[in-house]
């Protein structure tokens, strides 16, 4: 794994919902390899621990990534201070497994609240071939809407509890959708019960499913142990290392025994 370390200006910086902050950053070296799916980890002054936040936008000709996050603790609420004029310390890009790029091929692409940056460039890949469904809990949240449009992707939105969009779960929506239509592949970022919930369908309608993982983590790259996960590869139950053999899995590998 490929990955480089350094302190990279910020130029740009959006407040899109509250306690939601979206950066642009300066890294043409992280830039030109960085590939979807990835992340970065970011280190933030008087936290001995990085924190881990995926890449939203990848601009090759700008040199620039997009992180898109939203404060949890305290290690945010910090990188949240963070402006365009000062630098962030960042080990990009992170992660040895991505999205699958499956070139023609059509893809249902499902967020879950902030489990929906991740999935912005993956849109912007599979462009018209793609069905886009972001979740939300309400109205107040909903963010990246109108970059999803952009990529030429049919988008559909929902909320918990109906104040943007259509009422209801993205589970909702893609039971809908796969009445009339089978994709080659479902990929989706968000809670775990979203993920078990749409990893489930698939596997009923034999559809090919990936899901990116949000587990704590220590190093980042595979020294630690923190990010452990059980998974099952060819039958045999794993321990794999979310930052290292993910964080993008085939639901199969995540969800074996449901
Ligand atoms: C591969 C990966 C990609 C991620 N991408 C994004 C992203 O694009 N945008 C975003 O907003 N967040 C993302 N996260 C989650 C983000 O890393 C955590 O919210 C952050 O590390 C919390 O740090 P903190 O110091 O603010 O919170 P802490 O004080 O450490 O914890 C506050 C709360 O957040 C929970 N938490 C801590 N770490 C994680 C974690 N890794 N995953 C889930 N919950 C956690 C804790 O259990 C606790 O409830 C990602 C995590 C991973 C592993
Ligand atoms: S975070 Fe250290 S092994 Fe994954």
């Amino acid at each position: 794994m490929k990955y480089c370390q350094g302190l990279y200006p910020i130029i740009r910086k959006e407040n899109p919902a509250a306690g939601v902050y979206d950066l642009s950053i300066l890294c043409p070296e992280i830039a030109a390899i960085a590939k979807c799916g990835q992340f970065v980890n970011i280190r933030i002054d008087g936290f001995t621990l990085r924190r881990p936040i995926s890449i939203c936008e990848i601009d090759r000709q700008k040199g620039t990534l997009r992180i898109v996050f939203q404060i949890r603790g305290k290690g945010t609420k910090a990188m949240a201070e963070l402006s365009p004029g000062g630098f962030i310390d960042m080990v990009a890009p992170l992660g040895g497994r991505g999205f699958t790029l499956q070139e023609g091929a059509q893809a249902i692409i499902i967020g879950g609240g902030i489990g929906n940056p991740p999935m912005l460039e993956l849109a912007k890949f599979y462009g018209e071939n793609a069905i886009v469904i972001s979740g939300f809990r309400n109205a107040a949240a909903v963010i990246l809407q109108e970059d999803f449009k952009g990529t030429g992707a049919k988008t559909f939105l929902c909320t918990d509890d109906g104040t943007a969009g259509e009422k209801g779960f993205v589970t909702d929506i893609l039971k809908r959708e796969l009445q009339t239509h089978t994709p080659d592949i479902i990929c989706a970022c968000g809670p775990m019960p979203m993920l078990r919930g749409i990893a489930a369908i698939a596997k009923e309608k034999g559809i090919r499913s990936e899901v990116s993982l949000e587990e704590r983590m220590g190093c980042g790259v595979g020294g630690c142990l923190v990010c452990a996960c059980r998974t099952v590869k060819d039958g045999e139950g794993i321990f794999a290392h979310v930052c290292k053999d993910g964080p993008v899995f085939d639901s199969k590998e995540v969800f074996s025994n449901e």
